[in-house]
């Protein structure tokens, strides 16, 4: 299992782990009606590769396969963290957690954000983050749930650990 940085050409197989992280793994918790709003079939190819090539989010292979992407936006916001349906509670979404954490590290961050899925809950609550709010988006004219979650992160500055 490895992780690298966003190629252009990702973008295709990226739909197709969006798709089935939702539809196979997040369909636990949300109606039908809910998964085909969130992740619906006809969703344009075309918008879906010019949003995700903006985001350009850390990429996890497994046997060269891509299993599961996360990005890190330079505020510190998680836009897109999702596990492929064939892949779940293998390692994936810790490993994306660790390179959010490394990037966040490098950028000097002082907090990580997102909007998370009623699925993702108890992975974030499990990697430090608390839930702010609860909230209600509206995708397609149907209502969601998901949680505005944080995690304050302290950094030892390098001047300290040199004494
Ligand atoms: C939430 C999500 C990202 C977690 O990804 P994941 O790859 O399954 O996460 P991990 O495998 O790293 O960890 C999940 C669990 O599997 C366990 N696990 C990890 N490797 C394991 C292994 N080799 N064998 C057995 N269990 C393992 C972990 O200990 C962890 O247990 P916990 O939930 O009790 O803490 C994934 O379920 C997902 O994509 N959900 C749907 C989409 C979604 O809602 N995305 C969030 C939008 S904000």
């Amino acid at each position: 299992m490895e992780i690298r940085r966003f190629r252009n050409g990702d973008e295709s197989a990226l739909l197709r782990v969006f798709f089935s992280s939702i539809h196979n793994i997040a369909s636990a918790d949300y109606t039908p009606e809910q998964i085909d709003a969130w992740a619906p079939k006809d969703r344009d190819p075309q918008l879906w590769a010019s949003h995700i090539s903006q985001l350009r989010p850390f990429v996890v292979e497994v046997e060269g396969e891509i299993a599961g992407y996360a990005d890190v936006q330079p505020d510190g916001y998680i836009d897109h963290f999702f596990v492929s349906g064939s892949y779940p509670k293998q390692g994936v979404g810790t490993l994306l957690m660790k390179g959010i954490h490394e990037e966040a590290e490098r950028l000097g961050l002082t907090e990580l954000t997102s909007n998370v899925s009623k699925t993702a809950e108890g992975f974030f609550l499990r990697h430090g983050f608390h839930v702010v709010e609860r909230g209600f988006p509206v995708r397609r004219g149907v209502t969601l749930q998901n949680a505005l979650m944080r995690k304050v992160l302290e950094f030892v500055p390098q001047e300290q650990i040199r004494g």
